[in-house]
């Protein structure tokens, strides 16, 4: 879409204040701790984060980290399980990387002093989520991205070759010779731009469930990175797949609290108004089925029954296992006046994690030289149409790691100028006006999750697209200055991107369900929906 402005502000960096390093990281979560960590022996680091440190998705995680360390379970398990979920749509040469490198990066975890639950024989507990042929999810409590991240957090401070700057805002990659040289830095404190120039950029901004009304994702995720890199002409792939997960706590509070599908793994059930157990007969896993089955069942029940939730029922559970499996679900339940042990609990479908992304190689690498990235913000191929349980904390692990080690090959390929010799400049055409940022967030966080969400028609998503342009129009084409203004312009990118992909896509695959196109293709759509910002029309490419 050519209409999308390659900036969304005017600059010259030779105006600006510079600052130089080997290795600029985007984000602090999973993904770009573990790149920092992992490259500050190295490499002179510095990574941004908008909030502060813990402002992240990360530090939500509840389930676990998914990877085969029972005696009854192996890559080779996980591999198919993985696969099957993503409904032909998945990389088998990422999901054999991910799963052949899984155990390396919970070793290395536990040697950062991550504290997974275990027996009293001292062996790891494994739960049990959606699409998993069996128990193989390593947590902590419920509060196991807490734990990871207040732990990735503690280790920095053993390397001083890493600056952390908190509150600054990335706002879009430098590019210089087709390639991305830095990045245009909003220092939301100062109010004033900032030129960041590095030998290597690397994205983890993470995902976009803020683009929904009813979402399980922290205000943060709000899409920054897939926009920034749509921007300066990456490719961006597979943005149709956004998966709701099934068991949000449904109150009207936003974001929706999780209620983590490991309740389901020691044996919670999903009941609907007749108090019938409506999973059961739908799928041989039942309430573990993969989410995108679950959440279709409850959609239906929820039409059913004319309510706006369905049941949780862990009423079978013993109190004293519920409380001490998971301390924070017994406490928010509480405080909302559930009782986990003695009453159902309402929940409903909440967008959830965006399985499109960047689209990049099993060593991070985008089709843009000069930039990777990892985490939730990429396609890296090892979710497909639908990720499974439990394997997103993992690919930020596995993935980072596999970039720091191939940067010094592109460390030489800068330009001769190098990065302290280059600048870049450009016009950014628009006018400051005043518009009401509240009112266009909610109108296109409705629409999305109306018409974008678990069940998509032509005429809705046409319907959503024309909005989505009309809204653009005037905003793309706003000179801003604070942060939650630019967060709407990329928001109103990114939505673009989940619709037309989703128009696109004439069938039902994962995540992705067109009530007008019911069935899976494999004929014409086993493939995946690339755009590029130069690209008026899509490239496919075949899996
Ligand atoms: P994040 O953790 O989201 O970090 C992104 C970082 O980028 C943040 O620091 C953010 O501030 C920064 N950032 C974004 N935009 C900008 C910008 N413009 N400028 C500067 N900084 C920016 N997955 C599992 O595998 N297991 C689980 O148990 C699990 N539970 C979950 C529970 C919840 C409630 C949710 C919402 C998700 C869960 N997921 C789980 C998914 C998983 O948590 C995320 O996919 C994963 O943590 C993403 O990590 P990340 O490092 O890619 O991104
Ligand atoms: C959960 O705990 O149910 C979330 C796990 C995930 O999203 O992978």
């Amino acid at each position: 879409m050519k209409d999308t402005p390659r900036y969304l502000a005017s600059f010259n960096t030779r105006n600006l204040s510079r600052q130089l390093s080997d290795l600029l990281i985007i984000g602090s979560g999973i993904a770009g701790l573990t790149m920092a960590l992992k490259c500050c022996q190295k490499y002179k680091v510095i990574l941004l984060t908008k909030g502060e440190l813990k402002d992240t998705t990360t530090w939500y995680a509840q389930g676990g980290v998914a990877t085969a360390m029972s005696k009854e379970d192996s890559p080779e398990l996980h591999y198919r399980d993985t696969m099957q979920a993503g409904a032909g749509l998945c990389d088998s040469e990422a999901v054999k990387v991910l799963v052949n490198e899984a155990r390396d990066s919970i070793e290395n975890l536990i040697s950062l002093g991550v504290d997974f639950d275990r027996a009293l024989s001292g062996e790891i507990k494994l739960g049990r989520e959606g699409g998993h042929s069996l128990s193989r999810v390593l947590h902590s409590g419920d509060s196991t991205g807490a734990e990871i991240l207040s732990t990735l957090v503690a280790n920095m401070k053993s390397c001083p070759g890493i600056q952390v700057k908190e509150n600054v805002f990335a706002l879009d990659f430098l590019t210089y010779k087709n390639r991305c040289v830095g990045v245009l830095v909003f220092d939301s404190k100062e109010k004033k731009l900032v030129a960041y120039f590095a030998k290597a950029v690397i994205l983890a901004a993470g995902g976009c469930g803020q683009l929904y009304d009813i979402t399980t994702s922290p205000l943060i995720a709000t899409g920054d990175g897939v926009a920034m890199a749509y921007r300066a002409g990456a490719e961006v792939c597979d943005m149709e797949f956004i998966q709701f997960h099934p068991t949000a706590l449904s109150d009207k509070k936003s974001p929706r609290f999780l209620i983590t599908e490991a309740l389901r793994g020691e044996g919670a059930y999903l009941r609907d108004c007749a108090n019938k157990r409506f999973m059961v007969g739908v799928h041989p896993m039942a309430e573990l089925a993969p989410r995108d089955i679950v959440v279709r069942e409850i959609v239906k029940a929820m039409k059913r029954c004319g309510e706006d939730h369905v049941y949780l029922d862990a009423t079978h559970i013993p109190a004293e296992k519920l409380r001490k499996r998971f301390p924070m679900i017994w406490d928010r339940c509480k405080e909302d006046g559930y009782d986990l042990s003695k009453n159902l609990v309402p929940v409903s479908p909440a967008a959830h994690y965006m399985m499109g992304g960047v689209k990049t190689d099993v060593f991070g690498r985008t089709s843009l030289p000069g930039l990777h990235a990892s985490g939730e913000v990429t396609c890296s191929g090892i979710h497909g149409a639908n990720r499974l349980a439990s394997n997103s904390l993992l690919e930020g692990l596995v993935f980072s790691k596999r970039i720091c080690d191939v940067l010094k090959e592109d460390f030489e390929e800068m330009p001769k100028e190098g990065i302290s010799g280059i600048d870049v400049s450009y016009d950014f055409v628009g006018e400051k006006k005043y518009i009401d940022i509240s009112k266009c967030k909610r109108v296109l966080r409705e629409a999305m999750v109306s018409f974008v969400g678990v069940i998509r028609t032509q005429d809705e998503l046409r319907m959503t697209l024309n909005k989505i342009s009309d809204l653009s129009s005037e905003v793309l084409a706003t000179k801003f200055d604070r942060v939650e203004e630019f967060e709407l312009q990329n928001m109103l990118i990114v939505a673009r991107l989940v619709t037309q992909s989703a128009l696109m896509r004439e069938e039902s695959r994962g995540a992705h369900f067109r009530s007008d196109f019911p069935k899976t293709d494999d004929l014409k759509w086993k493939k995946h929906i690339i755009l590029k910002r130069d690209l008026e029309l899509p490239i496919y490419l075949e899996v």
